[in-house]
Order: structure tokens, then sequence, then C-alpha cells
């Protein structure tokens, strides 16, 4: 077997606008809502160490600076806390030292495939992973380390995650055209981003998962704007089919699209349920409210 180039970098896309959520992200980025107790860039961090992913690259734009304070060292409340005898440990997954992360500006949101383009220089010649964190994804183990152990069995290429949605959801997402099947990893033929109703050429979206050759950065940076005005990471990856491999893998678990307040709202009330110290609370309040 030849070696594969191991995933060692993500990059998390973080300049979006967040109009969804307003007010709620006027001031504050969509990706520190909290599902529970865990903003939602914390569970995908999570998910990319979990995967064997050491460095941290995040895209961030005006008032994203919440996010690079949620990894940094808390200094006076860590001082204060541990001063009046408090645990600091529930801080620990929040740090992350200088050699596994970086920051850098998307100046205008030009679309998720710009954003990418953004972080070429820090992502270098190397095969990386893109987290979209507003994509919860729930599993054991998570979603990026089924990819990261079919994208050795695969042998490399690129790797995006997919899920079965109903065909008229099919127009709101990057939806595959699928080749082969061999059980949970099925080849990629070609992709569209939200194809007009009746036109997707399958019920299998993309779930805001993705290992791709750094390749991609070269075929984004001579993209043309696609679907409502933006340069689209699926179109880049669409160019890239038929050059290279490309695989999707479908993930064994629960996602909740927390970019939708209905999906958001879902996510907390689930994990909250799952929660030893809150859910038999809030399980008794739901039985109430429901009769
Ligand atoms: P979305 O379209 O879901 O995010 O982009 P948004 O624009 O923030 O949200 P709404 O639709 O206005 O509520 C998918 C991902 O791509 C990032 C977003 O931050 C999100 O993680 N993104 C999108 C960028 O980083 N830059 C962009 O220009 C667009």
């Amino acid at each position: 077997m030849t070696d594969i180039a191991p995933i060692r970098k993500a990059v998390f896309p973080v300049a979006g606008l967040g109009t969804r959520f307003l007010p709620a992200t006027k001031a504050i980025p969509k990706e520190m809502l909290p599902v529970v107790d865990r903003p939602l860039i914390q569970y995908a961090v999570d998910e990319a160490r979990e995967a064997g992913i050491e460095q941290m690259i995040f895209v961030t734009g005006r008032g994203k600076s919440a996010i690079e304070d949620h990894f940094d060292i808390a200094f006076e409340l860590e001082k204060t806390m541990s001063e009046r005898g408090k645990d600091i440990s529930v801080l620990e997954p929040t740090r992350l030292g200088p050699g596994n992360c970086a920051y850098v500006r998307q100046q205008e949101p030009l679309g998720l495939g710009h954003a990418i383009w953004c972080a070429r220089d820090i992502v270098g010649d190397e095969p990386f992973a893109i987290f979209l964190p507003d994509e919860f994804m729930v599993g054991k183990p998570g979603c990026m380390k089924q990819m990261v152990d079919a994208y050795t069995r695969i042998g490399g290429g690129n790797l995006i995650s997919v899920l079965e949605v109903a065909p008229e959801e099919t127009s709101s997402y990057g939806v595959i055209a699928p080749g082969k099947r061999d059980g949970a990893i099925t080849e990629v033929t070609g992709l569209v981003e939200k194809p007009a109703p009746g036109t997707a050429p399958s019920n299998l979206i993309i779930s805001g998962r993705y290992i791709l050759q750094p390749e991609v950065m070269r075929t984004l940076e001579h993209q043309e704007k696609g679907a409502g005005g933006e340069i689209q990471l699926t179109d880049a990856m669409a160019q890239m089919i038929g050059n290279q491999p490309f695989h999707a893998v479908t993930f064994d678990g629960r996602r909740f699209d927390c970019g939708s307040k209905a999906g958001f709202a879902a996510a907390n009330f689930a994990l909250a349920l799952e929660r030893p110290d809150i859910g038999p609370e809030l399980r008794a309040f739901a039985v109430d409210l429901l009769g």
C-alpha cells in the first residue's frame, strides 16, 4: 500500500454573516451559539482533534473576535476562579496553543469557496479537512474520524460526507451524482450546488465535512461566482472530478442543521435530554408541557 499523507490541518470557515439568526448574531458569531453549554465551534474543534488533526485554521471576518478569545487563555477568569478554589478543568478543551491554531481574515463574505481560498498559504501543499461548524454532527466515532478512516481505506483522494434527505429538500444543499457504491462509500461522478427543484441527481447532500487535496486551491483561484452570486466550493470540487479520485462517505450518526432555527433548537433539546445532569429535569418538563 502506498503511503497516504495524514490529514494534519483543518479549515473552519466562520466568516459568514449568519443572517438567519439575527438579531442573536449581530454582535456574536453564529459559531459561538451554544448547544447546551459548548459553542458550536468547540464541538467542531473537538471532532477535529478526535480525528488526529493538529492545526486548526479559522477563516474569520469582522465581528468574529469572540472565536479567537474563546480559544485563548482567559487569564483573569482562570486566576480569579483558581483563587476562589473553583475547578477550571472545564476550560481545558478551549485552549489552542500558538502551534495549533491560525486565523486568517476573509475581508468580504464572497462565499464558502472564497473563504477556503483565503486559507491557501496556511494550508500549503497538503491534503486538508474542512468543517462547517453549523452542520452539527453527532456520532461515535465523530464524523471526521469516520472520514479519515474511510480516506485511509480508499487510499487518499477527495472525500466528502453525505446524508440522505427527502427529495424536496435537495434544492437547499450541494448534491452529489452517485457512481459505484461500496457500503458507506459512494463514488462521486458529479456535484451540483442548490439544484432547482426536481433536477437533483440524487438525494445525497453534502453535509459540511470535507477532506480535499490542495489542488482545490488552484481551482478556487479561477472560480467564477455561482449560486447566490457567491464563489461556491461545490463548483470548484465539481471541476476536480475526473482528474482526481472523488468519493462520498455516508455519515453514521445524527446531523442537526444548526444554521436553521429549528435545527438549532432540536440540537439543544436532543443533547440536553441526553445529559445526566439536566436530562431528567428537562424530560419531566417536556412530558408536562406536551401532556
Ligand atoms: P452559510 O450560508 O450557512 O452561512 O455558509 P452564513 O452566510 O453565515 O449564514 P446565513 O445563511 O446568512 O444565516 C456556510 C459556512 O460558510 C461560511 C459560514 O460562516 C458557514 O460556516 N462562510 C460563508 C464564510 O466563511 N464566508 C462566506 O463568504 C460565506
